[in-house]
C-alpha cells in the first residue's frame, strides 16, 4: 500500500478520544463576573447571555455554583455607583468600594478560589477612558500611579491577581513597584499584555458601564494590524514584573497565543475569549445555524490548541457543568 491510512485514529468516538492531544478541564477556567454598586438583586445585561450585574449576594451564590462545577478562578469586575464616577477615578482605589468587600467576603467563604482582579479605570473615570485625561489627551504616566493605587487596594482585600487592562505604557512596572513597596510581595500580575483595540468588546462595554463618552480606545490599545508590537508588548510586562501574560481577544487572535507560546515558553499564558466574541456563537445558535456546545467546545479547544494555558470565558460554567456530566458517564 502506498498510503498511510489515517482514519483509524478517529473511526469511533473511543479511538477519538484516546488520540486526542489537547484536553480541557475546569480549572482551565477563568470566569469572569461583575459585581455591581446599588442593585438589589441580580440584573441580566442587555445583548449578554447569561451574564448578569450581580449583588455581593448573588455573586456569593454564583461562585459557589461555580466551584461545585469545579472551578477554582475567577476575574472579577466593579461597577460602581454612576456617582462615584470622577476626572480622576479615585473611587477605584477605595478601600470600601465593591471590589474590595466582595473580594473581602468572596475569600472568607471560599480561601481555595483564586481571586483576579480587572485593574482599570474606564468604569471609574467620568468620560470612561481607561486612563486619566489631561489637555484631552491620556496622561499615561498620572495614571499608571493610580493603577498602582488600585492594585494595591485590591490586594490590601486579599486578591490573588491583580490584572491591568489599561493598556498604559509601565502599567505592569508602576503596579510591581506599588505592590512591593507595600509589603504584597504575594501578589501576582496577569498583564493584558497584548490587547488590542477590538470591535468585539461590545457587550462588554454595555456590562461594564464603560464605553467612552467620546473618542476610542485607539491610542493605548494594540492596532490589529500589527505582530511586533503585540510581541514587544509582552516582553516590556515580562521585564517588568508579570507572573502570567494575557492575548486578548482569543478567538480572533489565535496566531498571537501561538506566537507567544513559541517565543515565551516559560510563562502561563491565558486567552480571553471576549464578550463579541462569545455571543458571536450565542447569536449562531439561537439563529439555529449551530449548536451551541458544540461551537463552544470548539472553540475553546482552538484556543487551547494553540497554546493558552488558561481561558477567560463567560461560558465557563456553561462547559465546566456538560463536562461534569461526562465525567458522571464515564
Ligand atoms: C477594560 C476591559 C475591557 C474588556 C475587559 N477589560 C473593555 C475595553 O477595553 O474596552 C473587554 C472584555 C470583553 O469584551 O469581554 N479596559
Amino acid at each position: 500500500m502506498e498510503f498511510k491510512r489515517h482514519h483509524p485514529y478517529r473511526l469511533d468516538e473511543a479511538s477519538r478520544n484516546r488520540h486526542a492531544e489537547v484536553h480541557l478541564t475546569a480549572e482551565n477556567f477563568i470566569y469572569p463576573l461583575f459585581v455591581r454598586e446599588g442593585i438589589h438583586e441580580k440584573l441580566p445585561v442587555e445583548n449578554f447571555a447569561e451574564v448578569y450585574h450581580h449583588t455581593p449576594e448573588s455573586l456569593l451564590r454564583e461562585v459557589e455554583k461555580a466551584i461545585s462545577q469545579g472551578i477554582n478562578k475567577i476575574l472579577l469586575f466593579g461597577i460602581p455607583d454612576e456617582h462615584k464616577k470622577s476626572e480622576y477615578a479615585e473611587y477605584a482605589y477605595d478601600e470600601q468600594n465593591i471590589v474590595s468587600r466582595s473580594i473581602v467576603t468572596l475569600k472568607k467563604h471560599f480561601p481555595e478560589l483564586m481571586v483576579f482582579t480587572d485593574v482599570c479605570l474606564c468604569s471609574y473615570t467620568s468620560h470612561g477612558h481607561c486612563g486619566i485625561i489631561e489637555n484631552e489627551s491620556i496622561n499615561n504616566d498620572k495614571t499608571i500611579e493610580v493603577l498602582g493605587q488600585v492594585a494595591v487596594c485590591h490586594a490590601a482585600a486579599g486578591a490573588d491577581f491583580v490584572a491591568p487592562s489599561a493598556m498604559m505604557d509601565g502599567q505592569v512596572w508602576a503596579i510591581h513597584k506599588a505592590l512591593h513597596s507595600n509589603g504584597y510581595d504575594k501578589t501576582r500580575i496577569l498583564a493584558y499584555a497584548a490587547k488590542y483595540a477590538s470591535a468585539f468588546y461590545g457587550p462588554f462595554r454595555t456590562a461594564a458601564l464603560s464605553t467612552p463618552a467620546f473618542g476610542d480606545r485607539k491610542s493605548y490599545q494594540l492596532d490589529y494590524r500589527t505582530i511586533r508590537q503585540g510581541i514587544s508588548e509582552i516582553e516590556s510586562d515580562i521585564a517588568e514584573g508579570a507572573d502570567w501574560i494575557m492575548i486578548k481577544p482569543a478567538h480572533t487572535y489565535l496566531d498571537m497565543i501561538l506566537r507567544a507560546r513559541q517565543l515565551f515558553p516559560q510563562i502561563p499564558l491565558v486567552g480571553y475569549h471576549v464578550s463579541g466574541e462569545y455571543m458571536m456563537l450565542h447569536l449562531l445558535a439561537e439563529k439555529g445555524i449551530a449548536d451551541a456546545l458544540s461551537v463552544l467546545w470548539e472553540t475553546h479547544y482552538a484556543i487551547k490548541r494553540a497554546g493558552a494555558d488558561f481561558i477567560i470565558s463567560y461560558a465557563s460554567t456553561i462547559l465546566a457543568k456538560q463536562l461534569l456530566k461526562y465525567e458522571g458517564v464515564q
